[in-house]
């Protein structure tokens, strides 16, 4: 339904609204694209920010979507310009997607500021592309709108489901051991991922698919919709139209991105057994409205329960997800609970409150009800101490119960490189009772913090028939992955936090019910070993865009942003120098 009311002065008539030199040479290099007089005539132009790229293979069909949203622009009276950012692909990009996530919000804000644009569309889907548009575009505080890719359909291999990541190991061991041919492995890759769309389990770029239609960034149903249904197509189609509504209707990103919209995505997040990743983006989205989000308000999700039984933590898909009733239906049942901040504005105008109200649950086995979780405490566990003074994170869901409160011998690797080297010694003095500990793999340590935190356990160990350990690092892991696993140790071990002081054979108490990450070695002997790493610092010789990075990128807790990025500097632009 097309507002009534209407914006009188656009901001893209800044540009095109004027008769005279200026606006002639706005107007006239646009017309080279075929664009008629009367769209410059007080009609809203609307960016269409495209994470497209055919080397991020989860976004590669958005030309497609991006069509769709333009239809529905047109339809609501706006004009549609598509235009390209960084697309940071989590598959490709060496040596981690995260490492450009700031690059490419400086490019998406830039991109929005500079151009004449009224409100845009983002396009995203791979993990670092939601928060990364978000970030940039919550600097400028336009209307905005978020348009999910879409995940995958289920990958489907020798008669089942499969889901993203989940047969690569499985596929790989197999093969080395000659059970399978070359043939077989190389058609298990198909069968994995067999349609257009992002990873298909509740990873990070389904969590962060999640947190934006929970944070009110994205019409209902965003997040779960697969890529290749055609109501995705249709919801790309209603967001142009709404996007031109919000224009009029002055709906700019913080009014939707409150305090209380965030505490609504961490909720929803252990709701969902959602990736840790999202406590680092949603403290670098919340910086760039100007939000205070503190590692502490992640307390508010703590006791909330998981009800979506989707891989890692659970079984089923994101396809089985939208069918029964998609993020809606979980928020309903949040709000039965009153869990959720119902009276948070979203972005079709209404409430989120008003958004999910009766939302149906097709299937109680997929989206739990309240009174039968997949977890109990659900939400992510925030963690602090003598060996983690600025926080921590555990994922309870993936955790093992028994190794919640666990004591043990650390068992140090100094880096990644040495824990690849060092783990697989048959000679290495390492048991299941030992907590395994992994440093410099930070934001500074291991440039883009890297998601290794879920190392993978000591053959010996494994042989056992061991499961799980207690891992700690300054990592991050990725969303589909699992275990009793310590991860954004802050400050990081490059930074010369207590981390970096550990050594074989301390003792570490993990008390993950209350909270608690203890090195059982005296302040002085930590500040002692500390001092002595300083002396022997060598700083790493750096150039280009890595050289920035190190230097201002901001630790874990403070959402690894960098320092000089944080906050909302608004849309407005000095004038073109023609
Ligand atoms: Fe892109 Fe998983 S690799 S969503």
């Amino acid at each position: 339904m097309a507002s009534d009311k209407k914006k009188t002065v656009l901001r893209s008539a800044n540009w095109f609204g004027t008769r005279d030199k200026n606006g002639f040479m706005y107007r006239s290099w646009m017309k080279n694209q075929g664009i008629p007089e009367h769209h410059f005539e007080g009609k809203p132009v609307i960016g269409i920010c495209n994470t497209w790229s055919e080397l991020t293979p989860c976004n590669a069909h958005f030309r497609k979507i991006a069509e769709h949203v333009k239809k529905g622009v047109i339809e609501a009276g706006g004009v549609p310009v598509e235009f390209p950012v960084f697309s940071n692909g989590e598959s490709n990009l060496r040596p981690t997607a995260m490492f450009t996530r700031n690059l490419a919000a400086m490019d998406t804000e830039e991109a929005i500021r500079g151009n004449p644009l009224d409100a845009v569309v983002l396009l995203v889907g791979c993990d670092k592309t939601t928060p990364a548009l978000l970030m940039g575009a919550a600097s400028c505080n336009l209307p905005t709108i978020v348009v999910t890719g879409g995940p995958m359909l289920n990958g489907k291999h020798k008669g089942k489901d499969v889901g993203s990541g989940t047969l690569v190991w499985q596929a790989h061991e197999e093969y080395k051991a000659g059970n399978i041919s070359l043939h077989e492995f190389l058609s298990a890759e198909a069968s994995m991922s067999r349609s257009a769309g992002t990873c298909n389990t509740m990873g990070t770029a389904s969590t962060m698919a999640c947190m934006a239609e929970s944070l009110g960034t994205s019409l209902p149903h965003n997040a779960a919709i697969p890529a290749v249904d055609s109501r995705r197509y249709v919801l790309a189609h209603l967001s142009g139209m709404r996007i031109v509504d919000m224009v009029h209707e002055d709906l700019t990103l913080s009014k939707v991105l409150t305090k209380e919209a965030f505490i609504n995505a961490i909720r929803t997040n252990a709701a969902i057994g959602g990736s840790t990743n999202a406590v680092i983006h949603l403290k670098a989205i919340a910086g760039r409205i100007g939000v205070d989000l503190d590692l502490d308000d992640w307390k508010e999700g703590r006791e909330v329960p998981t009800l979506v039984n989707l891989q890692p933590s659970g079984k089923y898909l994101m396809e089985e997800f939208y069918y029964a009733g998609g993020l809606p239906a979980v928020l309903c049942r949040l709000g039965e609970s009153g869990a959720l901040n119902k009276d948070c504005l979203t972005v079709n105008g209404k409430t989120i409150g008003e958004n999910v109200e009766d939302a149906p649950c097709y299937d109680d086995d997929v989206i739990r009800p309240l009174d039968n979780p997949l977890v109990e405490n659900g939400g992510i566990c925030i963690l602090r101490g003598n060996l983690a003074p600025r926080g921590a994170v555990l994922k309870p869901s993936a955790a093992s119960p028994e190794l919640m409160n666990h004591r043990g011998r650390a068992v140090v690797f100094e880096n990644f490189e040495h824990y690849k080297s060092r783990v697989v010694d048959p000679d290495l003095d390492i048991d299941e009772t030992c907590v395994m500990v992994l440093k410099n793999c930070g934001p500074k340590g291991y440039p883009g913090m890297a998601e290794v935190g879920n190392m993978g356990l000591p053959p010996k160990v494994l042989k056992k028939g061991v499961k799980d350990m207690v891992r700690i690092s300054d990592a991050r892991m990725s969303g589909t992955a699992f275990g009793t696993v310590v991860l954004h140790t802050a400050p990081e071990a490059m930074e010369f936090g207590p981390l970096a002081a550990v050594q074989d054979g301390d003792m570490i108490h993990l008390d993950a019910h209350n909270g608690v990450l203890h090195l059982e070695v005296s302040d002085e002997e930590i500040a002692a070993r500390l001092e002595n790493l300083k002396s022997n610092q060598i700083i790493a010789n750096t150039s280009g865009y890595e050289a920035m990075y190190r230097n201002h990128v901001m630790q874990a807790d403070e959402g690894c942003d960098f320092d000089f990025l944080v906050g909302c500097r608004g849309s407005e632009v000095p004038p073109h120098s023609h």
